[in-house]
């Protein structure tokens, strides 16, 4: 078991209502409505608790709403490092029609003020000691600058932390010059921020990130370390919802990392964590029995051309 600290930023509150057909400009009524705490380190904090570890959440969460998380921080017996910010946590709302069209609305966060900032930051060095690792998840939020997100896994890494990082965009382009110890974009996150360069991966490793898993969908993961690279393809699944996947296999990643399992029973599991995900509504580990079928029907192999 590890100690795993997880933040998220920009969490936010996932509405999802569900409607036979939605009617723009009228009066719609709804099915059924559904509220649950969400954000890319919380989700990876739920499959790290499900895998056995013990676990930090943290990030800036709005002070105004705090109903949703605070409860599943209790039920998950997590231990709460968010710095409390004026206004509310966001919501994203997901409109799902009976023919399968879902229609997002995402929110913007509260706007996080230097104060904030610093308070986190403080927090941190104070609890650094008791971690293994710390993912950083998810997008940042009004008023954190990518460049003050460079300096956050900057401290990380300098407080001994190995630092996991899953963003996008400008936060990714930022976070990576922090030399993070692993990396989860997906390939178009991958090519957004590195421009398409045919060296990619060997620039992140000068960088010196140790390890670059690169997610494709449906058709698998790529596992880059100086010197060695794996390819994994999933197992064919009905996809019920790919919500949380890239998150369970962050998660994956590090339990096998953490572990140390060898590299091919860390990717394999992973990449059937991930599948686990894509076959339900949620994410997470419910059924042992279901994730080694599940594991059995993961290819794994080297990578030869780099
Ligand atoms: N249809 C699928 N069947 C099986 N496995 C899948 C499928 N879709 C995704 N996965 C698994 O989940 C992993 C992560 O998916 P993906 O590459 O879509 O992540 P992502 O774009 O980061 O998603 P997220 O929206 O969760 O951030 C894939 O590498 C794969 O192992
Ligand atoms: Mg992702």
């Amino acid at each position: 078991m590890a100690r795993i600290l997880t933040l998220t930023l920009n969490p936010a509150l996932d509405l999802t209502i569900r409607l036979a057909r939605l009617e723009a400009g009228e009066v719609n009524r709804s099915e059924t409505m559904l509220t649950h705490a969400a954000g890319k380190g919380v989700n990876v904090a739920q499959v790290l608790a499900d895998l056995g570890h013990q676990v930090t959440v943290g990030g800036f969460l709005g002070e105004d709403n705090p109903q949703a998380f605070d409860a599943l921080i209790a039920r998950r017996g997590f231990a709460d490092a968010f710095i409390r910010v004026p206004g509310e946590t966001r919501s994203n709302i997901k409109i799902a029609e009976q023919d399968g069209r879902v229609t997002d609305i995402n929110a913007p966060g509260p706007q996080v003020s230097e104060q904030a900032q610093r308070a986190l930051l403080e927090k941190l060095v104070q609890m650094a000691p008791g971690f293994d690792a710390v993912v950083v998840a998810g997008s940042l939020p009004r008023g954190v600058s990518p460049q003050w997100f460079q300096h956050l896994l900057a401290q990380l890494k300098n407080l001994g932390l190995k630092v996991a990082l899953d963003t996008s965009g400008e936060a990714l382009r930022a976070g990576l010059q922090a030399g993070p110890w692993l990396v989860k974009p997906n390939t178009e996150e991958l090519a957004e921020a590195l421009g398409n360069a045919p060296d990619a991966i060997s620039q992140l490793h000068r960088l010196g990130v140790e390890h670059v898993v690169v997610s494709d969908g449906a058709a698998g993961v790529n596992w880059y370390r100086p010197g060695a690279a794996l390819h994994a393809t999933p197992p064919k699944v009905t996809v019920a919802s790919t919500v949380g996947a890239g998150d369970s296999l962050l998660a994956g990643m590090l339990h096998g990392l953490l572990s140390g399992d060898i590299p091919e029973q860390t990717l394999l599991r992973a990449t059937a964590i991930a599948a686990m995900a894509v076959t339900q509504i949620g994410f997470g580990i419910s059924d042992d029995a279901q994730l080694a079928r599940l594991e059995s029907g993961v290819d794994v192999r080297t990578l030869t051309e780099q």
